[in-house]
């Protein structure tokens, strides 16, 4: 493989290779000196057509962590405000040496088309899709699988801890690339999988992406049923600047219905975890005082585990070896 365009595809040898990797980079981080000098001399260049918070930074430590030079673009500030296109701001930035492009895009394909057009250059530049529109963002999926695996099993994480395990995805699923990544993620695993929105949030083709995987994928429009017995609950954010002004629900009704709070967690396992990507809209999605209490939250341990994620990403892909 020389790009992570999806997950779609991705194998379960892949994954563990990922989870493994990543395993023994956080055991870097965990050191004094935390770096390492894996990819000396490689370019990194992290460029985001859309904002972000946590994945550029996360990508741009991780390749540090890894001794690359990183190259940062943010197309507000860039030449693209005088008329250049993406796919020449792609070629500029591979003029300059680059071997990996991490990219993000509001609209989806974006990181294929760059990728495409790379291979037909002819030029060993990988491509990493760092989210595009509502298409997928398999970095995130990727350390959401590892929050949850290194949970279940912190020296050994690995796909089959996931068997029969009941994780609960909830929200503005229809807008979602992280739910999109986490749908191949987890219906690779044994674990049965529950999405849970309103109707028009959860339109009935999403059934679709269950079939013929390991996993069992169920579609809810009430809460309840996807929170029984659930492990772990991940929420999403509502993506209003994704959204027709008639789709979006009223944020005090849609937090009755579907924020998790504390009380609605009763109905899961005792011990459930929850998980969101980022950013949250506090007492929308998920509870204020939920969202901060570390017996349930895993949120800043996802952010953690970006890096190692990430850098076991990046050195799969500007190693040569196959992710
Ligand atoms: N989860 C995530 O993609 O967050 P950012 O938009 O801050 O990168």
């Amino acid at each position: 493989r020389h790009h992570i365009l999806s997950l779609a595809d991705f194998t379960p040898a892949e994954y563990d290779t990922v989870l493994q990797t990543a395993a023994s980079f956080q055991e870097v981080l965990s050191r004094r000196t935390k770096k390492v000098p894996t990819l000396q001399g490689q370019v990194v260049a992290n460029l985001f057509f859309e904002p972000s918070t946590r994945t550029r930074s996360s990508f741009e430590l991780a390749a540090k962590r890894l001794s690359a030079d990183t190259l940062n673009f943010a197309s507000a500030t860039s030449s693209m405000t005088k008329g250049e296109t993406i796919l020449d701001t792609a070629k500029t930035y591979l003029a300059m040496g680059t071997d990996i492009m991490v990219i993000r895009h509001k609209e989806a394909g974006v990181p294929n088309a760059i990728a495409e057009e790379m291979d037909r250059l002819g030029v060993k530049v990988s491509v990493l899709n760092a989210g595009d529109g509502q298409h997928e963002h398999p970095s995130q999926a990727l350390l959401d699988l590892f929050t949850i695996c290194t949970l279940l099993d912190p020296d050994h994480p690995r796909l089959e801890l996931l068997k029969d395990k009941k994780i609960a995805i909830v929200g503005d699923i229809l807008h979602s690339r992280v739910a999109r990544s986490n749908i191949w993620s987890l219906t690779a695993t044994g674990a049965e999988l529950h999405l849970a929105a309103p109707p028009t949030l959860l339109p009935k083709l999403f059934a679709d992406y269950g079939k013929d995987r390991p996993g069992k994928l169920f579609l809810h429009w009430q809460l309840e049923p996807a929170l029984i017995d659930a492990d772990f609950v991940m929420t999403l954010r509502l993506q209003k600047e994704r959204m027709s002004a008639n789709l979006l629900p009223s944020l005090r009704e849609y937090h009755q219905m579907f924020g998790i709070t504390r009380s609605k967690l009763q109905l899961c396992k005792p011990n459930v975890k929850v998980l969101h990507p980022g950013p949250v809209n506090r007492g929308v999605e998920i509870s204020s005082d939920l969202m901060d209490d570390p017996e349930f939250s895993l949120i800043q341990t996802q952010v953690t585990s970006g890096v190692a994620v990430r850098m076991a990403l990046l050195y799969l892909i500007g190693s040569g070896k196959v992710a």
